[in-house]
């Protein structure tokens, strides 16, 4: 995004000019909008020893997806590189709860952002058992984020079942009064917005929009996938528009709040999501090869902000929440 001279409006102390950024979630508030993607950042620590990356500039980490047992995952290879991207098919790898509970997340005490688990399973009744285990040391965690979008497991994802999905939500929302409940939707659904009705329905704070989309990579000497479990989840800048389409439907079909998810990378691409309708978004693959781009796009977004008040004529820029859902279609 073109930088811009922040002396042309009347706002030239750059802490104050971060304060623009702040948004919120339900009952959390966000110092940015900008939040870590499950599975990208392990179980919170490990960027700790990376050079660049910056925790003030993240509002909230969710951690590696977790489920009642420890998961070896997927056999290898589980990462493939693809134009503008990635697929992964880790197929959920996990410590387990018990790990997460007594070791992972009493090491993130002191985080600067809010730590989010996020949990999995191959069915329902596995999704609840993991939320259960982990509701009785709900203190340790802002919000839980129900994956029912893993794209690595056996069968059919429980997010492209309605009936699966309200029941999943139903109980995790009982068991959990003050936390925040976010619902990681299937990105592939082409009823993705009545998927949306049914998790506010069943009583969800938030919606994140989406996981990364099936795909799949062909060694075509030897005629056979790439991936060992033969397909992946997409992820990184291709899959950015798709992504975008589906905050921009699900914003009109509910009033929750959204995470976008997919394909972030760049100031740009945020402010393109917070416009189609996010309150947050959520950045991945992107992590894995620049350990600055969280810094960046909070720059970048100000920036941004500035510029749009001089076009416009404003004296001072506006707050980026002034800027979530405000897209105009043509026509
Ligand atoms: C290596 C890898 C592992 C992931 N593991 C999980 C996971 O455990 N739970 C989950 O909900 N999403 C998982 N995801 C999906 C991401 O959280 C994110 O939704 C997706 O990658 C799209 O965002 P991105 O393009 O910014 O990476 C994983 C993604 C990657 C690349």
């Amino acid at each position: 995004m073109a930088s811009n001279n922040p002396q042309n409006v009347d706002f030239d102390d750059r802490a104050e000019a971060l304060s623009l950024l702040k948004t919120s979630l339900g009952s959390m508030e966000l110092k940015t909008p900008i939040m870590i993607a499950s599975g990208t950042f392990g179980y919170g620590n490990e960027y700790d020893r990376i050079e660049g990356f910056c925790m003030d500039a993240v509002a909230a980490i969710a951690l590696k997806g977790i489920t009642s047992k420890p998961r070896q995952g997927n056999p290898t290879p589980r990462i493939f590189e693809t134009p503008c991207g990635m697929l992964n098919s880790i197929g959920l790898s996990n410590v387990g709860v018990e790990v997460l509970i007594n070791e992972k997340l009493p090491a993130l005490a002191d985080k600067k952002a809010h730590v989010i688990v996020n949990v999995g399973g191959e069915t329902p009744d596995d999704i609840i058992d993991a939320a259960r285990a982990l509701s009785y040391h709900k203190r340790l965690f802002s919000a839980i984020e129900i994956n029912i979008s893993c794209p690595n497991l056996q069968g059919t994802p429980i997010g492209q079942d309605f009936h699966a999905t309200r029941r999943v939500v139903t109980v995790i929302r009982q068991m959990y009064r003050r936390n925040t409940v976010i619902v990681k939707l299937v990105p592939n659904l082409s009823l993705i917005s009545e998927m949306a009705v049914v998790c506010e329905e069943a009583g969800a704070d938030a919606l994140t929009v989406a996981n990364s989309f099936p795909g799949m990579a062909i060694d075509v000497f030897e005629r056979k996938p790439i991936l060992g479990a033969n397909f992946g989840g997409l992820s990184g800048p291709a899959i950015k528009p798709l992504s975008l389409l589906l905050v921009h439907r699900v914003r009109r079909a509910v009033s929750l709040p959204i995470i976008a998810s997919g394909g972030i990378s760049c100031a740009r691409d945020a402010v393109e999501f917070i416009i189609a309708g996010a309150s947050a978004i959520s950045v991945g693959t992107a992590l894995f090869y620049d350990a600055r781009v969280c810094s960046r796009i909070n720059e970048g977004i100000v920036d941004f902000l500035f510029e749009d008040a001089k076009r416009r004529g404003l004296t001072c820029p506006l707050p980026l929440r002034d800027y979530i859902g405000t897209l105009t279609l043509n026509g």
